[in-house]
This record gives C-alpha cells, sequence and structure tokens, in this order.
C-alpha cells in the first residue's frame, strides 16, 4: 500500500486561495512521455491520493495534449477541489497572432485551453514569459476580463523581472484592474541567482504567491547523472536542457550533495525539493515526473526535516551566484 502523505497547503501570497504545498506539472512529461490513458491515470490519483491539489498546464506543453491528457485524468474529481492552471505567450500556430500576449491571442489561446482541458474555468491563468511587443494595458485588460467574465479566477506571470512584476501591479492598482497574485519562476539550488536577488523582492513587495518550476533542476539535482547521460533521461533525449546545467561544476556539487542527503536518511531528490519548500515566497514546488517511483520518492521530501546544519552546507555547497 502507498505510504501516506501528510500534506500542507500555503495561501497563495496575500490571496485566499490555498495550494498544495507540493504540486503536479506537465511539461515535457504529460501528453508527450505519458500517453499512455492508465499510467496517466495512475500517477493523478496517487497525485491527488497525497493531497496535491495543484495541477500546472500550459497552451504549448505537448502542443495541448498536456491539457488534454491531464485534463481527463482530473474529471474523477469535484472540479472545486481542484486548482487547474494554465498558461498563453508561446507560439501555438504559425501565423503572427498565434503567440505574444494580445487581447487576440490570450482570448483565443485561453477559450482553447478550456475545452482541451473540459472546464468552465481556470483557477490560475499565467503570462508565461514577458511580452515587449503588446502594451502592458492590453494584457493586463485582457487578464481583468477574463476574470470578469468568470473564466480565469487569478492571474499571474512567470519568469517576469522584478521590475515587470513592479510595473504591472502598479498599473492595475491604478485602473481599477484585478492584479496578478502569483508569478512562476524557476527556482532550485542549481537555479536560485534570479529569483533569490531579484525576482523574490518584488514578489514579496507585491504579496504575490511563487509557485516554483524544475526543483530538481530537469532530474540533475537527483545524482541520475552522476555517471553521465543515461539514455531514457530527460537531459538526454532534450540535448538543449544540458546548457549552463549539466556542467562538470554542478555534477560535483550533487555528488557531494549526495552525503547529506545520507546523513538526513533521504534521497537527493527529496532534499533539493525539502529545500525549495523551506523557502520564503513559497506558495507552492511544481514537480514533474515520468514514472510512478519518482513521484512516491519526491512526496517523501515532506517528511524531511532539513535543520540548521544541513541548510548551511547546503547553502554553502550551492551558492546563489548560479
Ligand atoms: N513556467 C515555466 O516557464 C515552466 C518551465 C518549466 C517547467 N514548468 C512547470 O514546472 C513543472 C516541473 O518542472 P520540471 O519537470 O522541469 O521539474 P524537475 O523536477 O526539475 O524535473 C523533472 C524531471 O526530472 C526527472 N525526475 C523527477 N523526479 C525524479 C526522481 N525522483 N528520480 C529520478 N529522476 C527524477 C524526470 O525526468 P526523466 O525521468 O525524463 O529523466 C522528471 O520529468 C513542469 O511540469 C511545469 O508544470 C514551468
Amino acid at each position: 500500500m502507498a505510504e501516506t502523505i501528510r500534506m500542507s497547503y500555503r495561501s497563495l501570497g496575500q490571496c485566499g486561495l490555498k495550494v498544495s504545498v507540493l504540486s503536479l506539472g506537465g511539461w515535457l512529461t504529460f501528453g508527450k512521455e505519458l500517453t499512455e490513458g492508465t499510467l496517466v491515470q495512475r500517477l493523478v490519483r496517487r497525485a491527488v491520493e497525497a493531497g496535491i491539489n495543484f495541477f500546472d498546464l500550459a497552451d504549448v506543453y505537448a502542443h495541448g495534449a498536456a491539457e488534454e491528457v491531464m485534463g481527463r485524468a482530473l474529471v474523477e474529481w469535484p472540479r472545486h477541489s481542484l486548482v487547474i492552471s494554465s498558461k498563453v505567450f508561446y507560439p501555438t500556430g504559425n501565423g503572427p497572432n498565434d503567440r505574444g500576449l494580445s487581447r487576440k491571442h490570450i482570448m483565443e489561446s485561453a477559450e482553447r485551453s478550456l475545452r482541451r482541458i473540459g472546464t468552465d474555468y481556470l483557477d490560475l491563468y499565467f503570462c508565461h514569459r514577458y511580452d515587449a511587443e503588446t502594451p502592458l494595458e492590453e494584457t493586463a485588460r485582457a487578464m481583468d476580463d477574463l476574470v470578469r467574465q468568470g473564466k480565469v479566477l487569478y492571474w499571474g506571470t512567470s519568469e517576469w523581472s522584478g521590475g515587470q512584476i513592479r510595473a504591472i501591479q502598479e498599473l492595475c492598482r491604478a485602473a481599477g484592474w484585478h492584479r496578478p497574485q502569483v508569478e512562476q519562476p524557476q527556482y532550485s539550488l542549481i537555479a536560485r541567482k534570479k529569483f533569490e536577488q531579484q525576482v523574490r523582492p518584488a514578489v514579496l513587495e507585491a504579496g504575490l504567491g511563487a509557485v516554483t518550476w524544475s526543483p530538481l533542476a530537469m532530474g540533475l539535482l537527483t545524482g541520475k547523472y552522476d555517471e553521465g547521460l543515461p539514455a531514457d533521461s530527460r537531459m538526454a533525449k532534450e540535448e538543449w536542457l544540458q546548457e549552463n546545467r549539466y556542467t562538470a561544476e554542478n555534477r560535483d556539487r550533487v555528488r557531494r550533495m549526495k552525503a547529506l542527503a545520507d546523513r538526513l536518511g533521504c534521497s537527493r531528490a527529496q532534499l533539493a525539493i525539502a529545500w525549495v519548500v523551506r523557502q520564503e515566497a513559497v506558495s507552492s514546488v511544481i514537480l514533474g515526473v515520468t514514472r510512478p517511483e519518482q513521484l512516491e520518492d519526491n512526496l517523501r521530501a515532506l517528511q524531511v526535516n532539513i535543520g540548521d546544519e544541513v541548510n548551511e552546507q547546503l547553502n554553502a555547497l550551492f551558492p546563489v551566484s548560479a
């Protein structure tokens, strides 16, 4: 029988929404690595059974297939018990209007995401990146309209800079529009600098929640790349992800991290996830998995108590410079 996990729930920044501290995302996994219905169902069932209520998607994940397969698996649970997100920005077609944060693309992509997921509303809707070609007013007004139409409950940004986060908050407050409540940044022991030095101060100032992505640096922090690139691993299949990540220095750090995990009696994956969970401003850590065993491993991060001494050693091993 699967182990009982004690999930906890955090407020999304200053708003009333509660998200599970671990969540499950669909990038490169659902609809791509994971297409088989029974396996998808098994993973999603285990996630919900473990208390995960937040599922993170995007219009571009597996060209829309991630929304379809996860949406189908999620129909088993009452809609009110779930927090479902999607995102808009990256190209969904070849046309000049099939991308970006124009009113046209936001409205059209939101409709398609709702249809693929099979839901009437998204709990969270993210601007997947900043769009320098569209006036901020146009994007903010379109998002506000989606909220007023009831198609989106809360909106947010992903990988926006501190300055961009401040600017959109100011604009929405001045105009009386619903403002973003959440930012989705990359954050892990290996990718600390942008979030800690630039984004988190703006997130805290605006009272946003941070729901963070790639807690395992694409799997690097599990130790699976200690001896090279396993053939069935993400970074072997997606070579472009190796850049700035699969470095001798990072791999050496991950090897040295093993002693700290051993001391706590946990896996490196659990230690890496538990470290993100304890960081300031983090509302939820979005997991990615290709196998049920990985989900089991990662869920047990909630049982890891890092303590001050190991925390200091982790901070020294993975300095903020990255
Ligand atoms: N907003 C954005 O721009 C953005 C960008 C990226 C991701 N995200 C979100 O964040 C979610 C998580 O990101 P991510 O998938 O990159 O997270 P991650 O935890 O850094 O990497 C997940 C991958 O690592 C491997 N892995 C996971 N647990 C493992 C374990 N216990 N042992 C060994 N290998 C393990 C698996 O890959 P293999 O088995 O294939 O090696 C898995 O697919 C995404 O699904 C998406 O929802 C958002």
